[in-house]
C-alpha cells in the first residue's frame, strides 16, 4: 500500500471530529473528497485507508464511491471537465457540442488528454436545465454554450486561467417573457 500523505492523515482527523465518536462513519463522503483532491484520485490505497480511518468495510466505500460522479478512481485531467447530456441540454443542441469539444481536445467522453491537462466526462443533470447546455469546469459551470464560447473557455485553460463561471440569470427572460 502507497504511504497516505500526512497532510490528509491530518485533514481527515480534523473532519472526523465533526461528528459524534459514535458516528465517525458520516464523514465517509467528506473525507474522500479531501482524499480526492489531496492525491488526486480515490485508488484502492486510499479505498482502503478511508475504511479503516472510518471504521467502515472496503465493500461500504467502494459503494459510494461508485455512486457519486464526483468521486474519481482514476486519475482525471488537470482540468476535468463534465458536459451535461441530459434531457434539456440534449434539446438544445448539447450531443453536437460535445463533439465539437471533444475533435477540439482531441479525446473523447472517459479519456484524458496525453500532456495531462484535460479530461471530461457526458454527465447527468447539472441543475442548470433552463441555461443549457451546460458544463462544468472544476467548480465553475458554464451555460448556454456556443462553438464559440467552447473555443474561449479553452483558449483560457490552455493558457494556465480558469475563467469565472456563469451566474444564472432570472429564467423569465429566457423564455421571451415581459419582464414587466
Ligand atoms: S439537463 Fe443539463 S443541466 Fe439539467
Amino acid at each position: 500500500m502507497n504511504p497516505i500523505p500526512e497532510s490528509l492523515e491530518k485533514k481527515a482527523q480534523e473532519i472526523i471530529l465533526r461528528y459524534p465518536p459514535e458516528h465517525r462513519s458520516a464523514a465517509l463522503v467528506p473525507v474522500l473528497l479531501e482524499a480526492q483532491k489531496i492525491v488526486g484520485c480515490l485508488s484502492p490505497d486510499v479505498e482502503a485507508w478511508a475504511a479503516e480511518t472510518l471504521g467502515v468495510t472496503p465493500v461500504r466505500v467502494r459503494e459510494v464511491i461508485s455512486f457519486y460522479g464526483m468521486m474519481h478512481q482514476k486519475p482525471l485531467g488537470k482540468y476535468h471537465i463534465m458536459f451535461c447530456h441530459n434531457v434539456s441540454c440534449s434539446i438544445q443542441g448539447a450531443e453536437s457540442l460535445q463533439d465539437y469539444l471533444e475533435t477540439k481536445l482531441g479525446i473523447k467522453a472517459g479519456d484524458v488528454s496525453e500532456d495531462g491537462q484535460f479530461s471530461i466526462a457526458a454527465v447527468e443533470c447539472l441543475g442548470a436545465c433552463g441555461w443549457g447546455p451546460v458544463m462544468l469546469v472544476g467548480e465553475e459551470q458554464f451555460f448556454q454554450l456556443t462553438a464559440e464560447k467552447i473555443d474561449n473557455i479553452i483558449d483560457e485553460l490552455r493558457q494556465g486561467r480558469m475563467p469565472h463561471g456563469d451566474t444564472p440569470t432570472p429564467l423569465i427572460g429566457n423564455v421571451g417573457l415581459p419582464t414587466t
